[in-house]
């Protein structure tokens, strides 16, 4: 069982690919989610995943991808490979105000990955009387020629342990419900509908003029329950 910042255990065997890294993977400074202890050290290798794929089947295929929050020089690497570099920058204002983390996936220096939690209130009404103070997470994205490599599996997991070391009992998300390849993924890693119905989300899109739109689209709503953090005496 992985030890977490401070001496505490994360027990939540299934999360355990977040440091799922090849052998010798030197993890980064990050903002919390690997914690001082982490800090450039090597990370064990990670247990096996009950019921799935081995994670040393999953490093395999993760070849040399890390995954950290951005830093705010990330804009303009991220805008370059994921595209909407606005998007970012404005993700990038909101998590130096404590509003949320944007978390990224490399390949070297390549952004490869992203995928943003939002922790202030919903903007969608009906999530926000559902599902009060429940962070989110937005804008899930892997570059195509780097998919089903289990980064965006990496990039959930690295949420949860996040949200579960903050003290959060649960994380929610809304994907499109045309959207199968998302939700299948999602469903696998054990996120639930929230027993609702469907609701009106929205998706922002830059313009090449600069301006941003915010699109409606018709969404599931899941939910997933974390596992608590247990501290070590
Ligand atoms: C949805 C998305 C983020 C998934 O990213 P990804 O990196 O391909 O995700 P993963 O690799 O973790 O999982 C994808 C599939 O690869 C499979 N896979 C992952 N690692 C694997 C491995 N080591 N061996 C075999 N299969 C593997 C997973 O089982 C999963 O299969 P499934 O589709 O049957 O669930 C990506 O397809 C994407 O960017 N789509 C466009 C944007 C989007 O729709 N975002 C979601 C918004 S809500």
């Amino acid at each position: 069982m992985p030890l977490w910042p401070g001496g505490v255990v994360a027990p939540f065997a299934a999360s355990d690919c977040f440091f799922c890294r090849l052998p010798g993977y030197t993890a980064p400074h990050t903002l919390g989610t690997g914690g001082d202890q982490d800090r450039g050290r090597t990370v064990a290798p990670c247990v096996n995943e009950p019921g799935g794929r081995s994670c040393e089947q999953e490093s395999a295929l993760m070849t040399e991808a890390s995954i950290r929050p951005a830093e705010q020089t990330d804009a303009v690497p991220l805008g370059a490979a994921l595209g909407d570099q606005r998007y970012f920058e404005d993700r990038l204002t909101r998590q130096a105000k404590g509003l949320g983390v944007l978390f990224t996936a490399w390949r070297g220096r390549t952004p490869v990955g992203a995928l943003y939690l939002w922790l202030e209130d919903a903007e969608e009404p009906p999530i926000r009387g559902h599902l009060p103070g429940v962070p989110l997470l937005t804008h899930l994205e892997v570059l195509p020629d780097q998919r089903n490599r289990g980064i965006g599996a990496a990039l959930v997991r690295a949420v949860e342990r996040h949200l579960a070391d903050h003290g959060h009992a649960r994380g929610a998300l809304a994907v499109r419900t045309d959207n199968t390849r998302a939700a299948r993924l999602y469903r696998r890693l054990g996120y639930r509908d929230w027993g609702h119905g469907t609701v009106v989300c929205y998706s922002e899109r830059t313009l090449p003029d600069g301006r941003t739109v915010s699109e409606p689209e018709r969404c599931h709503v899941l939910v997933k329950g974390l596992p608590p953090v247990i501290r070590q005496r």
